[in-house]
C-alpha cells in the first residue's frame, strides 16, 4: 500500500484541459507503437516547414546518431515571430520586469518582429555567417530574447553564458566554441545590485583574440571602458535595415550551444537541433503548461539555462503566447516581489525552482497576504526534486488549492520536459515527476545495466530518441557518445536515480554521479575541485554536496594543504574567492574542512561515498571503510566535520 498523498484531477481543470486521461493513453500509445506518423503529425501541428523532411527519425544510440525531420526546412524565429503577425501582431510577446519594481516595458509581436530583423542585420554587417558562433552574456533583458532570435534568423549558433559565471568561466566558454562575437550588456541589475558584464567580457577577451565584435546593450548606463572591438547594440539598431528575411535552415542544422557540467572534465558545450528542438520545445509547452491562447506565462529561469532557451523564449514564442522576462531575484525588494509580480500582470502560468520555493517558504506566509494571485492556474516546477513540504506549501498557499502543479523532469541535454504530470490527466504525488511526456520510454536499471520492471529503483535512462535530444557535445562528439551512451549500451544515460512506483510514478532521487545541484544550478565537483587546487597551498581537494535546506545541496570541500601551511581564516577566504573568481558565485563552497589526509583506496583512489555521508552527518552508517589504505584517517575526519548538527 502506497502512503503517498495522491490529489485527484478536479473535474473542472479535467474538462478544459488539453489534454485528459484517455487522450493521454491514446497519444502516449500511439506514440510509441506508430512513432513517424505521431512525430509528423506533431511537427506539422506546431511548426511551419518552408519544405517538408524526407524522413522523420533516423536514430541510434548505439553510435550516438540522433537525426530528425531530416530534409525539411524551416526558420526558428520565423515560427516564434513572422508567422504569429497576421493575427497578433499587436498582443505583447514579452512582458519585462525590471529588477526594479518601478521598471517594466512590454515588446509586442511586431516589435519584437521588427528589433529581431533589424539585430540580425548589425550582425551581418559585422560579419556573422551561418554556423558561426555568438556568444550571448546577457542579463534577464528583452535584448537577450533578441539575440537569439536574430541568431535564429540568420543561421548563426548562440551560445549563451549565464551573466551570473565569471569572466574566467566566460573565456572557457569563448574559446570552446570558437566565438567571435560577443553580445553583453553594460551592467546587469540583481537584487539592488550591479553586475559587472562589459567588465568581465574585457578581463575574458584578454585571452580571445579571434573575438571580433562585442555588442553591448545599455542597460544601467554605468561606466564602462571601451575599445575598438566594441560598438552599441542601440547605435547599430538605429541604422540598421527593419528587413531581414529569415534564412532557411536544415532541421538538423544547429540551433545553440549550452554549456553544462558533468562528473568530470570541463563543461561540455551541448548543441541543440533547430527542426527538432523547436517542434519539441513548443509541443511540450503547449500540453504541459496547458496554454490557452491570450494566457500570461511565466518561467523565471534566466537564459543562461535550458529552462529559459526553452520555455522562457522558443517554446513560448513558438505558440505565440507572452511570455514575462524578470532580470530580478525572489526577494528584493521583499520576499513578495514573485507574488507582486503575478498581481501585477496577471499571470495565469507560473514556472519556478523548488529553491526558490523553499527560500520563500522559509520567510512565512505573511509575505502571500497581501497580494491577489487569483489569476494563476497552473503551477511549476523544475531543477531538482521538489520536497513534499515544498510542494504543499506551493499548492495550498500559493495556489490556494486551485492550480496544479506540474513537476516537470527534464536536463539540459533533454531539450525539454521528458516525464510530468499533464493537468487533465494525472493525479497528483507530491514529490514525484508523475509519468514519461508522449514518446519517452524511461527504464530503470540497475549497476549491471538489467532493466528493473515494476515498483523498483535505480538509475533512469531513456530507451528511445525524441526530437528536442541534444545532438552532440560541439567539437567533441566522442564524449557525447561516452558521456550518454556507453554506460548501458543502446540506452541514453541521465546521471540521475529513479524509484518506480506500483502505480508507474517516477520519483527522481538525485544524481548518481559527481554532479551537484545547487540552488537548481548544476555543478561537477571536478571543476570545484579543480579550481581549488590552483591555490599554491592547496595540494588535494575533493568536493561533494551535502543536504541543504534552501539550496537542496550545498557545496562541501575537504581540503589537504601542502605541507608546512597551516590553514587559517584568511586562506579560507582565499579559497573561496578563487572558486569565484574560476566559475562564479554560484560555485562558493558552503563548507570548508581541512583535512590533512583523505581516505583513500590502495590504488589511491579518493573514496566519496564516505566523504559524502561525512559532510551528510550520516556518521553512524558509513558502511563497509576495510578496502581503504587507512581507515584511521576516517576517524579524525569525523572528529573535524563542520556540518555538525
Ligand atoms: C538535472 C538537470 C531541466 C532544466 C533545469 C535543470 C535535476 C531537473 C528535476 C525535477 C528532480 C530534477 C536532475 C537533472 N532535475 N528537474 N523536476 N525533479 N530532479 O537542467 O541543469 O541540465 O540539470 O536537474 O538531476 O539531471 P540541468
Amino acid at each position: 500500500m502506497s502512503l503517498e498523498k495522491v490529489y485527484d484531477v478536479p473535474l473542472e481543470v479535467a474538462a478544459g484541459a488539453h489534454i485528459t486521461e484517455a487522450l493521454y493513453r491514446e497519444m502516449y500509445e500511439r506514440s510509441i507503437k506508430d512513432s513517424d506518423k505521431f512525430w509528423s503529425e506533431q511537427a506539422e501541428r506546431f511548426v511551419d516547414w518552408f519544405k517538408p523532411w524526407d524522413k522523420v527519425q533516423d536514430c541510434d544510440f548505439g553510435t550516438a546518431r540522433i537525426r530528425w525531420f531530416e530534409g525539411g526546412k524551416l526558420n526558428v524565429s520565423y515560427n516564434c515571430l513572422d508567422r504569429h503577425l497576421a493575427e497578433k501582431g499587436d498582443q505583447v510577446a514579452i512582458i519585462w520586469e525590471g529588477d526594479d519594481p518601478d521598471l517594466d516595458r512590454t515588446l509586442t509581436f511586431r516589435e519584437l518582429h521588427e528589433q529581431v530583423c533589424r539585430f540580425a542585420n548589425v550582425l551581418k554587417k559585422h560579419g556573422v555567417e551561418k554556423s558561426d558562433r555568438v556568444c550571448i552574456y546577457l542579463p534577464m533583458i528583452p535584448e537577450a530574447a533578441v539575440a537569439m532570435l536574430a541568431c535564429a534568423r540568420i543561421g548563426a549558433v548562440h551560445s549563451i553564458v549565464f551573466a551570473g559565471f565569471s569572466a574566467d568561466a566566460l573565456r572557457d566558454r569563448i574559446l570552446d566554441a570558437d566565438c567571435r562575437y560577443v553580445i553583453c550588456a553594460d551592467e546587469g541589475n540583481r537584487g539592488g545590485r550591479t553586475v559587472p558584464l562589459k567588465t568581465n567580457v574585457d578581463t575574458a577577451l584578454q585571452s580571445c583574440p579571434n573575438v571580433k565584435t562585442v555588442i553591448v546593450v545599455r542597460n544601467t548606463g554605468g561606466t564602462i571602458d571601451w575599445d575598438a572591438r566594441s560598438v552599441w547594440y542601440h547605435e547599430e539598431l538605429a541604422e540598421a535595415s527593419p528587413d531581414c528575411p529569415p534564412e532557411s535552415m536544415d532541421a538538423e542544422d544547429p540551433l545553440f550551444i549550452l554549456y553544462t557540467s558533468g562528473s568530470t572534465g570541463k563543461p561540455k558545450g551541448v548543441l541543440h537541433s533547430t527542426g527538432g528542438y523547436l517542434v519539441y520545445a513548443a509541443m511540450t509547452f503547449q500540453y504541459v503548461f496547458d496554454y490557452r491562447p491570450g494566457e500570461i506565462y511565466w518561467c523565471t529561469a534566466d537564459v543562461g539555462w535550458i529552462t529559459g532557451h526553452s520555455y522562457t523564449v522558443y517554446g513560448p514564442l513558438c505558440n505565440g503566447a507572452t511570455t514575462l522576462m524578470f532580470e530580478g531575484i525572489p526577494t528584493y525588494p521583499a520576499p513578495d516581489r514573485f507574488w507582486r509580480v503575478v498581481e501585477k500582470h496577471r499571470v495565469n502560468i507560473f514556472y519556478t525552482a523548488p529553491t526558490a520555493i523553499r527560500a520563500l517558504m522559509a520567510q512565512g506566509d505573511n509575505w502571500l497576504e497581501t497580494t491577489d494571485r487569483g489569476s494563476l492556474r497552473v503551477l511549476g516546477s523544475v531543477g531538482e526534486p521538489i520536497n513534499p513540504e515544498a510542494w504543499e506549501w506551493y499548492y495550498h498557499h500559493v495556489g490556494r488549492e486551485r492550480c496544479p502543479i506540474v513537476d516537470t523532469w527534464w536536463q539540459t541535454e533533454t531539450g525539454g520536459i521528458l516525464i510530468t504530470p499533464l493537468i487533465g490527466a494525472t493525479r497528483l504525488k507530491p514529490g514525484s515527476a508523475t509519468r514519461p511526456f508522449f514518446g519517452i520510454v524511461p527504464a530503470i536499471v540497475d549497476s549491471q545495466g538489467n532493466v528493473l520492471e515494476g515498483d523498483c529503483e535505480g538509475v533512469l535512462t531513456i530507451t528511445r530518441s525524441w526530437p528536442g535530444q541534444a545532438r552532440s557535445v560541439f567539437g567533441s562528439h566522442q564524449r557525447f557518445f561516452e558521456t550518454y551512451f556507453s554506460a548501458y549500451p543502446g540506452k541514453y544515460f541521465t546521471g540521475d536515480g529513479a524509484r518506480r512506483d506500483a502505480d508507474g510514478y517516477y520519483w527522481i532521487t538525485g544524481r548518481v554521479d559527481d554532479v551537484l545541484n545547487v540552488s537548481g544550478h548544476r555543478m561537477g565537483t571536478a571543476e570545484i575541485e579543480s579550481a581549488l587546487v590552483l591555490h599554491d597551498s592547496v595540494a588535494e581537494a575533493a568536493v561533494v554536496g551535502y543536504p541543504h535546506n534552501i539550496k537542496g545541496q550545498g557545496i562541501y570541500a575537504y581540503v589537504t594543504l601542502v605541507a608546512g601551511i597551516s590553514p587559517s581564516a584568511e586562506l579560507e577566504q582565499e579559497l573561496i574567492q578563487l572558486v569565484r573568481k574560476e566559475i562564479g558565485p554560484i560555485a562558493t563552497p558552503d563548507l570548508i574542512q581541512w583535512a590533512p589526509t583523505l581516505p583513500k583506496t590502495r590504488s589511491g583512489k579518493i573514496m566519496r561515498r564516505i566523504l559524502r555521508k561525512i559532510a551528510a552527518n550520516e556518521i553512524r552508517d558509513l558502511g563497509d571503510i576495510s578496502t581503504l589504505a587507512d581507515p584511521g584517517v576516517v576517524e579524525e575526519i569525523i572528529q573535524n566535520r563542520a556540518n555538525r548538527s
